[in-house]
């Protein structure tokens, strides 16, 4: 009976698989340094406007005197490798992580366990079965309402009976990019089939570049003869670029362009009416969420009332507890209820160097 007893608490204290997200906490137990590694500088404003401040500032708050030590790869798989094995030297006990590849980052994920460190995927899917959590966002809903966004409003640019779809979707080696590109054709995919939509191009864009969707963009315009009704863009830092490339043709506000993040220049096209919509994530829980995890690996506390049972699968079949935030569309109907509501974004940010009246918005 009692080596009963014995067996079931050891097997309780070494529950720390991550596999369920229901068990008492080891690794990183009692760690107050905390590595933060972060994919890029340049693919959208996010990165450092919102998540590096705000993981920072929750961390922080979540446990007193932790130290956040800060890595930003700039799109290099391999530097952020080499980060990663530089903070387990320096002797970071939990690291949270968007990786810049979600599939060779497992490598990551194995560096760490081999030193007992935790590794949190943020954002962006890390294909680990040995990951301990997964932080994000609905990615599928996400491009679900960019899709329905469409599905709802692409009459109102229609010239004719030409109703051409360009699809730029985002980085290939982000798993998110293809959550997101599944979630639009979760919705537009009947109205391709039924001829009421015609997908004229669908490609991914390596690395989200910027850059790469404008010129995109302008591959597609002269392909289509600048016969382009709807450009589904993945991110508002892409979208921007499309923009450009419209501007150019005089195009711009004549073609329905999505976006994402809900950026300050998103925002403005938006008012100006270039861009249609974006897709507010609210990054303050995204953040929040890492945070909370933080704390709980600390504590050594369990995490049921984060995770609630939400858990998403890795390609290699594992289930990962997750936290997955809801994703809200925006358009110019509702930024007053939504981003400045929740102070995501300022008026003050958004009117600096637009035109006086623009959208009825800025004074
Ligand atoms: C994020 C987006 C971001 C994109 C490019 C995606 O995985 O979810 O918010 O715009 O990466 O950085």
């Amino acid at each position: 009976m009692l080596s009963l007893v014995f067996i079931s608490i050891v097997v309780v204290a070494c529950g720390n698989s991550g596999s369920t997200g229901t068990t008492t906490l080891t690794n990183g137990k009692g760690c107050t340094k905390i590595g933060l590694l972060l994919p890029d500088t340049s693919t959208s404003a996010r990165w450092e406007s919102k998540d590096r401040p705000l993981l920072t500032q929750k961390i922080q708050a979540a446990l007193p005197g932790a130290i956040v030590d800060y890595n930003n790869a700039e799109g290099d798989s391999a530097a952020q490798q080499a980060q990663v094995e530089a903070d387990l030297v320096k002797g970071d006990c939990i690291l949270i992580v968007t990786a810049v590849d979600s599939a060779s980052a497992a490598t990551i994920v194995a560096s760490a366990k081999a030193r007992g460190v935790p590794v949190i995927a943020y954002d962006h899917p890390i294909e680990s079965k040995n990951l301990s959590y997964y932080v994000s966002f609905d990615n599928v809903r996400v491009g679900e309402l960019q899709g329905e966004y469409i599905a709802q409003h692409y009459k109102e640019y229609l010239e004719g009976t030409n109703a051409n779809v360009a699809m730029i979707n985002g980085g290939q080696t982000d798993n998110n990019a293809l959550m997101f590109r599944q979630g639009v054709l979760n919705k537009l995919q009947p109205l391709f089939d039924n001829g009421t939509l015609k997908k004229v191009y669908d490609q991914y864009t390596p690395a989200w570049n910027n850059d790469t969707a404008r010129v995109e963009m302008e591959g597609i315009l002269t392909a289509q003869q600048n016969n382009i009704q709807i450009a589904y863009v993945a991110n508002d830092g892409m979208a921007n670029s499309v923009i450009a490339a419209l501007k150019a043709k005089q195009l711009n506000g004549k073609v329905l362009v999505t976006g994402q993040d809900a950026t300050v220049a998103g925002i403005q096209n938006i008012l100006t009416g270039d861009q249609a919509m974006t897709v507010y994530k609210a990054i303050a829980k995204e953040a929040q969420a890492a945070a909370d995890l933080v704390k709980a690996f600390h504590d050594g506390t369990t995490t049921v009332s984060l995770t609630k049972g939400v858990t998403t699968r890795t390609t290699d079949g594992a289930l990962i507890p997750a936290i997955l935030e809801t994703p809200v569309a925006v358009d110019k109907t509702n930024i007053a209820a939504t981003v400045l509501a929740d102070g995501f974004v300022t008026a003050h940010e958004i009117c600096q160097g637009l035109p006086k009246g623009v959208g009825n918005f800025c004074p």
